[in-house]
């Protein structure tokens, strides 16, 4: 395996992403962590030095211990970590106003020599190849001097050893980020430094499932595990891998706000108990929630009582089962990553988020996260490999205050009820035109208004529809998805004739930013 030491780039994610895509296991673990002692017991066959913020001039700065020099394997620094490795190695480094700071996309020479590192590389379609490559810089500081030992063999104009390496100890370091999209042939690079190192590329989601079971033995014991299920792919996948791993020392709470969509809370359950056969409880308490939110309309007012009652509801449940000592969840790494980098951050609030954080300790349980390391994709790929039903696997995210946001206004059961069908046969539509893949995520919203119509010789009075959908990356932004007008006219056709109380139906065409996903 090969231990990435973070130095706290914001891409450093992105390392594991290049390496998983090679099939290498890889772990990041933080700088802080890494000692002589927990170094050679990792036992890593290579290392990465991920590019970091700090300067290595100023006193104090993050340094990897001085073993992952001593140990013998490749070692790649990139950016911060190629300074890192320039100063301990006896180079030197440049900061502030002597620096030539280099932001974004430049080009690379190559030199005269050829290390294997560069194969694939500066390929012009000549045998010998002197193209240019491009790459992303992002540095304030850069190398002045390298260290004994090491030879340039790629420059730019801002960088005189954008690529540079010790072929005798195997140490390369680069000024770029070869991680990033940016840097096109990037990719080539991580390969032949895996390569190099002695990586076979033979790890699969099959041999992490494996490990991670044994990590969820180690840590959780004889302990009960609680695990709050949504039907979610991550809370899903999570509650799967923890079965495995422990059996009936799990127990799983599936709290039913009447928010869902049409038979969703059943079919969660049924599939559940059906095919993984775990201990389930199975929570209605949809009379409470829609008790509490009768005559509420602001958006922020219905998250806030949504997030709060869930929480009360959870701790009520959980607090009935014995000698619970852990809470699951299903973090996946980008969550970890942000809530690193931007906690505390000034940014403004746009939406209550309905999350669960801070009940760990309010009911002082300790936290079990198998899904940290893994990115959304990977963990669809963990879900297949333990058996989640396609169809399950490929669901587009659900908000958790669920049908709460899709009906702007005053939320009463005969608005959710038309809501529930109209959605249902909306995403039906989708999934008839072959269309549900290709998009991040599509639903039906009512609102809350009432317009006229005329139905057979008669005269209408009932609610409009909204239909949304769009395609994004990761919901931060979202572009509205360009249907044509033959499916919009299609579906507006279908609800109106099939769901009683709908007598218009609009489609959303506002993109994120200016709009955001949800209504509300
Ligand atoms: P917005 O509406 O903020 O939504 O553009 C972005 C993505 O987040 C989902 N969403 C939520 N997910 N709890 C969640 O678990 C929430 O409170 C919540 N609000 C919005 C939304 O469905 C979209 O995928």
């Amino acid at each position: 395996r090969l231990l990435i030491i973070d130095f706290g780039s914001q891409v450093t994610q992105l390392i594991a992403r290049r390496l998983r895509e090679l099939n290498v296991y890889c772990e990041i673990h933080p700088y802080q962590k890494v000692t002589d002692a927990s170094l050679k017991e990792f036992d890593p066959k290579a290392i990465i030095f991920s590019g970091g913020p700090d300067s290595v001039m100023r006193e104090g700065s993050p340094r990897p211990p001085k073993a992952a020099y001593e140990l013998g394997v490749p070692i790649l620094g990139i950016c911060y970590g190629q300074q890192v490795m320039m100063h301990d190695l006896g180079g030197r480094v440049e900061a502030g106003e002597h620096a030539t700071a280099e932001f974004g996309r430049a080009y690379v020479t190559p030199s005269e020599t050829r290390p294997d590192f560069l194969n694939g590389w500066f390929m012009d379609g000549t045998e010998k190849g002197v193209g240019k490559e491009q790459v992303w810089m992002s540095h304030g500081d850069h190398v002045a001097e390298i260290a004994p030992g090491f030879e340039v063999y790629g420059t730019s104009p801002g960088a005189p050893f954008a690529i540079t390496a010790d072929l005798a100890r195997n140490f390369y370091a680069v000024q770029f980020h070869p991680e990033v999209h940016h840097t096109p042939n990037g990719a080539t690079l991580y390969e032949n430094f895996v390569r190099l190192a002695g990586f076979k590329g033979d790890w699969t989601m099959g041999a992490y499932r494996e490990e991670m079971i044994q990590k969820i033995r180690e840590q959780v014991g004889d302990s009960h595990v609680i695990c709050g299920l949504s039907g979610g792919v991550d809370s899903s996948v999570t509650a799967i891998l923890l079965h495995e791993a422990i059996g009936d020392q799990l127990t799983c709470v599936f709290v039913d706000h009447g928010l869902l969509r049409l038979n969703e809370a059943e079919e969660v359950v049924k599939m559940f108990r059906d095919n993984y056969n775990i201990k389930l409880i199975h929570a209605d308490e949809s009379d409470l929630f829609l008790g509490e939110l009768e005559g509420v309309s602001d958006p922020e007012v219905k998250r806030k009582t949504i997030g709060k009652l869930f929480i009360d509801v959870f701790q009520k449940y959980a607090s009935e089962i014995e000698d619970a000592e852990f809470l699951a969840q299903g973090t996946l790494y980008p969550d970890v990553i942000e809530s690193v980098s931007f906690s505390g951050g000034p940014s403004v609030t746009i939406k209550s988020h309905h999350n669960v954080g801070g009940l760990p300790e309010k009911m002082g349980l300790k936290l079990v996260e198998p899904l940290r390391e893994l990115f959304k994709d990977e963990v669809r790929a963990l879900g297949h490999e333990l058996g989640l039903p396609a169809s399950f696997i490929g669901r587009h995210p659900f908000p958790g205050p669920g049908l709460a946001i899709r009906c702007p206004g005053e939320i009463t059961r005969d608005k959710l009820e038309i809501l529930r069908k109209a959605d249902a046969v909306y995403i039906d539509q989708i999934r008839k035109h072959g269309l549900y893949d290709e998009i991040w995520q599509a639903f039906a919203a009512i609102l809350p208004m009432r317009t006229v119509g005329v139905m057979g010789d008669g005269r209408t009075y009932d609610y409009a529809l909204a239909l949304r959908a769009v395609t994004s990356v990761d919901g931060m932004t979202a572009d509205y998805y360009p249907f044509s007008h033959e499916f919009l006219g299609e579906t507006s056709t279908r609800i109106i004739n099939e769901v009683k109380g709908v007598n218009r139906v609009f489609y959303d065409c506002t993109s994120k930013p200016p709009g955001t996903i949800e209504l509300e």
